[in-house]
């Protein structure tokens, strides 16, 4: 990694990948765009020149599949998506500059010039393929219109990707046992004409490309081992109605158009073009962005940063780019690869009703930036984090409510009553020198890519504040040394301005009725972040609460809501004997969350998000049994082929163990040696892709929070 630190003197452009147009909203989509647009607003904090840009996904099976079972053309299903999800971004103040979708114009055009420049760079070739066919129907059967197994690691998959297995992007033709979902009979395969883009050819381009890439780890880590594994190049064409027609010439019989992923990213540019050519390019210039290393000296130019799932990290970081360098556009700075969203520790599931839906939230009356805090504080960027009511209820009072309300209250409180706004001072040095730090953490935090510290900065300042007030008692002092309790009252102004400022990312529409309470001119929204440290408006009215609590009863009513929906939704399942590839037709795989997912149960009489204790009690002897020994990692690398296996060298005293375990997408795969872990030793050897594991690291929970002991016990001695 190589980028200079933000703000730069280049144009930057931030995308989040974009969603699918056939289906509802949820909390899955959420975190990304919350994500990706709390960044921008960072970034625009810290002054750097941006615009945030996405679009809706409208070509494909993804789309082409559910519109036909709802008996609708694919055009007038996924428009109607596309409005939906345009009107429902604003109100959770993601603040796209340009919100397009790849069936426009635009799209249409920049995609046909793309193709036909990949072309005469020499890197698209016609060959003979055999694609899955449905003989019934007598029709082909691209991506998800069939389904079968995995070749890599035999689970069941879509077409074109391994979505419950590992992961992989999948070439037509390479599914085993392919079965048509249009029918539901086995698929013959026939051959047929098809480009390719010669992905193979660019492995060096892209092994450098990887080198200097920013972002979160998982986005490098996996495309290095897939470059390293050989690459394969890209079929490019489907047999297919819906889409951008191929723009060159070809030789199959009927017309084809180009596979979805490769107008997808496009809208990236096309999106960025649409808000240049809206506000002007003298505002903001697309070209800057896309194509900034042509127009100036920088090595940096061209700053684009990609916010998407973890699913789909093979599409942005090998064909995206290999597009891009092809056809002469800049490549990505950072690709940042979020983690998946369980719902009560369990899967999210769309058909299965187990989702918090985006609309639905707001239904209940919840302001937006309360789940806007939790999406994008709960994890880093590459955990997968999980959504209970009851663990939302948690942090808005605890740290929304308790800290950041709270403090702001009380302090603006006590100036209105004491002052009628800010008394007369000046910020003291040890105020101004937190807020200086609080100002530096959000600095590092947007070049650490690390929005979870974007997000709790001003929780942080506002505990700070919290026990700045506490201890200087204000109160105490206001009579008898009324220039001592200004000056306190003055840095808690002072510091709930700072708050606002610095809340604005995260949420905007808090930090801006807080700065507008502050009494301060124009919008939070334009200002920088040194403007925490302005000195702050003399007068202001009565102050309100910034956040309203949730009380546990409202916990308890939303758990049985959802209870009940998931309930219904299998009682559904039941009735009409739907099977799990329902979930496959859910369309989304950049959002959707976690491929294992499981049955969806009647959550009667256990906590829902925890397992039962198991009713079989076992004795003293049999856990004895149980050869539990502490461990001390001494080596882990990845395993070729299996995206979330490494493989460890773990001493255990009396020996030192191969095993293997599933932690390459949770942890850094780097930090792992020197951790003390608790293995279990006497487990049965068994393979995993095709290396041995010789026991089990043991971990907890979803985030695979590894097991360990923290005193002084040494590798080999036994756990009891
Ligand atoms: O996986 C998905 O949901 C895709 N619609 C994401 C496309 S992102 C991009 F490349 F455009
Ligand atoms: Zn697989």
């Amino acid at each position: 990694m190589s980028s200079q630190d933000f703000p730069t003197e280049e144009t930057a452009v931030v995308t989040c990948g974009l969603p699918y147009a056939n289906g509802d909203l949820h909390v899955g989509h959420l975190r990304g765009y919350t994500a990706a647009d709390a960044f921008n607003r960072a970034l625009e904090r810290i002054g750097q020149e941006t615009a945030y840009v996405s679009g809706s996904d409208m070509h494909g099976t993804p789309v082409a599949v559910n519109a036909w079972q709802e008996g609708v053309s694919p055009e007038e299903f996924s428009l109607e998506w596309h409005e939906q999800y345009a009107e429902t971004f604003p109100k959770f103040d993601v603040d796209f500059d340009n919100y397009g979708h790849t069936h426009d114009e635009t799209n249409t055009e920049l995609t046909r010039e793309i193709v036909r420049e990949l072309e005469a760079e020499g890197f698209v070739e016609e060959r003979t393929i055999e694609v899955a066919w449905d003989p019934e129907e007598d029709q082909a059967l691209p991506d998800r219109y069939v389904e079968g197994t995995c070749p890599y690691c035999g689970e069941q998959a879509r077409g074109d990707e391994c979505d419950e297995g590992c992961g992989r992007h999948l070439e037509p033709g390479e599914i085993e046992d392919p079965v048509s979902t249009v029918t539901g009979n086995p698929a013959e395969y026939r051959e047929r004409e098809h480009k390719f883009f010669t992905v193979s050819k660019l492995a060096d381009f892209l092994t450098e490309f990887l080198d200097d890439l920013d972002g979160t780890d998982n986005a490098r880590n996996q495309p290095r081992q897939w470059i390293e594994e050989g690459l394969q190049d890209w079929c490019i064409t489907r047999d297919m109605d819906w889409g951008i027609d191929y723009p060159g010439e070809h030789s199959s019989e009927d017309d084809l158009v180009l596979y979805v992923w490769v107008d997808a990213p496009i809208e990236y540019i096309a999106s960025t073009k649409q808000y240049s050519e809206r506000v002007g390019a003298d505002v903001y210039d697309w070209e800057d962005a896309w194509n900034g290393s042509e127009q100036s000296d920088s090595e940096n130019a061209g700053e684009i940063v990609h916010f998407i799932g973890r699913d789909i990290i093979q599409h942005h970081t090998i064909f995206w780019p290999a597009m891009l360098h092809v056809a002469g556009y800049d490549t990505p700075r950072a690709v940042c690869a979020t983690g998946f969203i369980t719902i009560n520790g369990k899967g999210l599931s769309t058909s299965r009703n187990r989702a918090i839906w985006a609309q639905e939230y707001l239904d209940e009356g919840f302001h937006p930036d309360l789940l806007r805090y939790y999406l994008t504080t709960n994890g880093g960027l590459q955990q997968d984090i999980d959504f209970s009511w009851e663990k939302f209820a948690d942090r808005v009072n605890g740290e929304l409510v308790g800290t950041l309300g709270n403090f702001a209250y009380r302090g603006m409180l006590f100036a209105f009553r004491n002052y009628d706004g800010t008394p007369e001072a000046t910020v003291s040095e040890e105020v101004e020198a937190e807020i200086e730090d609080a100002i530096d953490s959000v600095h590092a935090a947007v070049n650490e890519y690390d929005v979870r510290a974007i997000g709790t900065a001003p929780v942080e300042l506002a505990r700070f504040g919290n026990e700045y007030i506490q201890r200087n008692e204000p109160w105490s002092l206001v009579d008898d040394e009324p220039e001592a309790a200004a000056q306190v009252i003055y840095d808690c102004v002072q510091l709930s301005k700072a708050c606002a400022v610095l809340a604005e990312p995260v949420m905007p529409g808090t930090a801006e009725e807080l700065w507008t309470q502050l009494g301060e001119d124009g919008s939070v929204h334009d200002v920088e972040l040194e403007a925490a440290l302005e000195p702050p408006a003399d007068e202001f009215e009565e102050p309100t609460e910034l956040f309203e609590g949730v009380e546990d009863e409202r916990v308890e009513e939303l758990d049985a809501k959802l209870a009940d929906r998931v309930a219904s939704a299998a009682d559904g399942e039941d009735e009409s004997n739907v099977d799990e590839s329902d979930d496959a037709a859910d369309g989304d795989s950049a959002a959707d969350t976690d491929a294992t997912d499981e049955d969806a149960e009647s959550a009667d009489d256990v906590p829902a998000d925890l397992d039962p204790v198991l009713e079989d009690r076992i004795g003293f002897e049999e856990f004895q049994d149980l050869d539990l020994r502490v461990g001390r990692i001494e080596t882990a690398e990845g395993i070729e082929g299996a995206d979330e296996l490494v493989k460890l060298t773990v001493d255990i005293g009396v020996e030192v163990r191969q095993i293997v375990a599933g932690l390459k997408q949770l942890h850094d795969v780097d930090e792992l040696p020197g951790t003390k872990v608790v293995v279990m030793a006497n487990l049965e050897a068994a393979e995993l892709f095709g290396v041995e594991s010789d026991g089990m690291v043991l971990a907890a929970g979803e985030q695979a929070d590894l097991l360990t002991t923290y005193e002084d016990a040494v590798p080999g001695e036994r756990v009891r």
